[in-house]
């Protein structure tokens, strides 16, 4: 990435803690933090919202220039809104979890994304940026200082996201996790470190040791610049 602005990268499947750690890492420095999913679960909605078929690429792709995209950087809490909608809240329904990944998968919206993706980046007001999501080390910011997979095994990932999911059963979230991963893979590869990059294991830390691992593998690379 060509820009003076600090850059963290995080990526990592559902369930991983991926979003709240990276969240409490930006904090922790100051930095701001850039939730690429978001912008994905944005698109989902913006192409509901417009009565689209979310399956239909040609549609998606036609609709991209009206994508009125507004993702913040605030590490208190990023607001997301299309246009002048506020859709913080509604990006992370069910409906909009059970469509993203058909409009993710769309080269052309990767393509799009990425590049607003850079200039969000860029532009960052903070001294430093987190970005996280599924080809953060690989594709969107490949030449980051600090690069980090964050992992943890499916049955943990599993009941993490049920925990999370108030009245949800473990079979569901486990079905909706699982399927959401096989087709989420097929895009990018997010479950194996590319070169360079550092793999942070979860599975058996809690929430703040997750914090404090990631806080020392970025210390470990000189990432608080
Ligand atoms: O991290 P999340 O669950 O909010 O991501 C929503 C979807 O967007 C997920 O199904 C995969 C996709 N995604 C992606 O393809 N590339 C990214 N960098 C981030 C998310």
């Amino acid at each position: 990435m060509q820009q003076q602005t600090m850059v963290v990268a995080i990526d990592g499947p559902a369930g991983s803690g991926k979003s709240s750690v990276s969240k409490a890492v930006a904090r922790r420095l100051g930095f701001g933090i850039l939730d690429t999913g978001a912008a994905y679960r944005a698109l989902a909605w913006s192409v509901l919202d417009a009565g689209l078929d979310p399956e239909d690429a040609g549609a998606v792709i036609a609709h991209l220039p009206a994508f009125a995209l507004d993702l913040g950087t605030d590490n208190t809490g990023a607001i997301v809104h299309v246009g002048r909608v506020d859709v913080t809240a509604a990006i992370r329904e069910p409906r909009i979890s059970a469509v993203v990944s058909a409009i993710a998968r769309v080269p052309e919206v990767r393509r799009e994304l990425i590049a607003r993706f850079r200039v969000i980046a860029a532009d960052a007001p903070q001294a430093g940026i987190v970005i996280e999501g599924r080809d953060i080390t690989t594709v969107v910011a490949p030449d980051a200082p600090v690069r980090i997979l964050l992992t943890a095994d499916e049955e943990v990932r599993i009941a993490r996201r049920t925990a999370e999911l108030v009245g949800s059963s473990a079979d569901g979230a486990g079905e909706q996790l699982r399927r959401r991963d096989r087709a989420d893979a097929q895009v990018v590869d997010f479950m194996t470190a590319a070169e360079g990059v550092t793999t942070v294991d979860s599975t058996h830390l809690d929430f703040e040791q997750t914090v404090d691992a990631v806080i020392d593998v970025i210390d470990a690379l000189g990432g608080r610049g």
